[in-house]
């Protein structure tokens, strides 16, 4: 399973240690959290952050956009070594355009679910993307609890997957209890926020979310 650390709640001054504590493995991704104060209700950053991370970390950059008008700064994300973007449906009028645009931009594009979202409604994009992001919490915050409706979503889409290769991954209250939960329903990638960033990474840490 690929742990994607979600850097949203570690403070600035301390986010460089804690990423070089998570590059252990190669396998492991980086979570960038962005929020723009209307798809919800927090701002965050935009693609300044991955470039600067981007100068000491060579992990996969997984970009998470909770915000509309998703592909207004795609030119500056694969500039800063952006390697995918999920943009949330429900932020677009044209989901395939979306797409296009982001393949246009040479990354890998993700779609993001709500808790409250039919994962069904994803059915036709499913050949076309390289991740469905099923949202284990409301979005917009770090530290909340994990919502067991996620499970069915993630059955379904392992169902679904036949000949698409998209992954399957999980944003949202996951810890060393519900990433079993997950990873027994067929997640292939589990964000990983506050469980490992309220204190100082190990590997011991990391290895109990396996
Ligand atoms: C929520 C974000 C998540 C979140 C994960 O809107 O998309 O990535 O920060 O953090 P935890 O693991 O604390 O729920
Ligand atoms: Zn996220």
């Amino acid at each position: 399973m690929i742990i994607s650390l979600s850097i949203l709640n570690i403070e600035k001054k301390d986010r460089k240690a804690q990423i070089e504590r998570f590059m252990t493995s190669d396998s492991n991704w980086i979570h960038f959290d962005v929020m723009d104060g209307k798809f919800v209700e927090n701002e965050t950053f935009k693609y300044e952050v991955v470039k600067e991370v981007s100068k000491y970390c060579n992990l996969f950059k997984d970009v998470h956009l909770m915000t509309y008008e998703p592909t207004k700064y795609l030119k500056e994300y694969k500039e800063a070594k952006a390697d995918q973007i999920t943009f949330h449906y429900g932020s677009v009028t044209n989901v395939l355009e979306t797409i296009k645009e982001i393949k246009k931009h040479n990354m890998k594009v993700g779609i993001s679910v709500k808790p409250n979202t039919d994962v069904r409604v994803l059915k036709e994009y499913l050949p076309l993307i390289d991740l469905v992001l099923v949202m284990s919490v409301e979005p917009g915050k770090g530290g909340q609890k994990f919502m067991d409706s996620s499970l069915d979503k993630i059955r379904w889409l392992k169902e679904n997957k036949k000949n698409n290769h998209y992954l399957i991954s999980v944003d949202g209250g996951v810890n060393k209890e519900t990433s079993k939960l997950v990873k027994e329903a067929g997640a292939d990638v589990i964000v990983v926020g506050s469980y490992l960033t309220k204190e100082i990474i190990t590997d011991d840490k990391i290895k109990e979310l396996m």
